[in-house]
């Protein structure tokens, strides 16, 4: 990483809270751990059936080194399994384990793991510490970082959560070569869109170079989580609790998020923000706020990471799921428009109208 450095560090009111760690294995965890005086802590690694496999033992193994008991809690990969009953198996669990209040809980794996992890450490014995270890590239360029945690209820998505902020994470970024292509797609929707929002060199830098990026050529993939976190980091900084300009993180996901829930989670969530941030830029189009040119490079540069066509939902039901998600404030959608590359707004104009327009235009496309 050449022209970066490989500890970034989050701040809240010019506070140091947590650093994000850039790596290409394990190696420096052990280092990081030391420094957050975890020695002699209890720790619970927290990870999914597919993510263990591959990594459980050698971090297990590196956390040993600090902590008298080392001990984990692994479930079935799954969005189905981001649920409250999941977390009441763990903390049945590190009640049986005699966990206290100084004790540490370990995420290892995607998204759904880190959030899990996360909201079951802000709850259990009213807050405990943990540390993300991000394995998804979603995870890694997004989801790790902020402390937003949670599960989702019934089939409503993140719909139970809370803020809570982590000791650290730690990425390595040699964990992506074992993601399917389809799962490493997905969260390249989420790295185009500190693009599309907030950072248009990224933008143009993704476009350029969007062929080693689906090579995962080491060097690139390294500068593109690099920047995409320190974009993360610049958003949560100024917002932490999303009471303004983090609601731009929700570019995509008012119409992702529904179409997700109605598929029934058969997609991927960045498959679904994808498909819900051309929908967005269509809507901006529409409305004379960017040019076709604009809207057509971005088009193409989505579709390029193999955003799929996602059909099985009805306009209507799109309509009546976005009214209630949370996205919504005083009865109002808030709406993420762009009226640039690089810059997006929250807007309280967007109507049912707008939106259905845009839905018919992509399932006749
Ligand atoms: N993933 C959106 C946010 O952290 O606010």
């Amino acid at each position: 990483m050449e022209t970066t450095t490989s500890v970034m560090t989050v701040h809240y009111d010019e506070k140091p809270i947590y650093d994000i760690g850039f790596y290409s294995d394990f190696s420096h965890l052990l280092g990081h751990c030391e420094a957050l005086n975890i020695k002699g802590r209890n720790i619970c690694i927290v990870s999914d059936s597919h993510v263990a496999e591959h990594y459980l033992s050698e971090v297990t193994a590196i956390l040993e080194k600090l902590s008298p008991k080392v001990i984990s809690f692994v479930f079935e990969a799954g969005e189905e399994q981001k649920s409250l009953d999941t977390v009441r198996r763990l903390y049945e669990h590190l009640i049986l384990e005699h966990f206290e209040r100084r004790d540490i809980l370990v995420a290892l794996g995607g998204g759904v793991v880190g959030d899990l992890t996360g909201y079951t450490a802000a709850t259990y014995l009213r807050g405990i510490d943990f540390i993300q270890i991000p394995t998804s590239l979603l995870a890694q360029v997004d989801s790790s970082i902020g402390g937003k945690t949670g599960v989702d209820f019934d089939s409503y998505k993140n719909m139970v959560g809370a803020f809570h902020q982590p000791k650290l994470v730690y990425i390595n970024i040699s964990t992506l070569k074992t993601l399917s292509t389809r799962q490493f797609l997905s969260g390249m929707g989420e790295v185009v869109k500190y693009g599309v929002i907030i950072d248009a060199p990224f933008y143009h830098w993704i476009e350029e170079h969007k062929e080693q990026i689906i090579a995962l050529e080491n060097a690139v993939i390294k500068e593109m989580i690099y920047r995409s976190c320190d974009n993360k980091r610049r958003v949560v900084e100024q917002d932490p609790k999303e009471q303004g300009m983090r609601a731009l993180l929700n570019f995509g996901h008012t119409l992702g998020h529904a179409i997700e829930k109605l598929t029934h989670f058969q997609y991927l969530h960045g498959e679904c923000v994808g498909v819900g941030s051309i929908l967005a830029a269509r809507i901006s189009y529409n409305k004379g706020l960017i040019t076709k040119e604009t809207l057509t490079s971005l088009e193409e540069l989505i579709s390029f990471f193999s955003c799929p066509y996602i059909s099985g939902y009805e306009v209507d039901e799109v309509l009546e799921t976005v009214r209630s998600d949370k996205k919504m404030s005083e009865g109002q959608i808030k709406f993420i428009l762009l009226d640039e590359i690089g810059h997006a707004y929250i807007s309280r104009e967007v109507c049912n109208e707008d939106m259905k327009t845009v839905l018919e235009e992509y399932q006749h496309a």
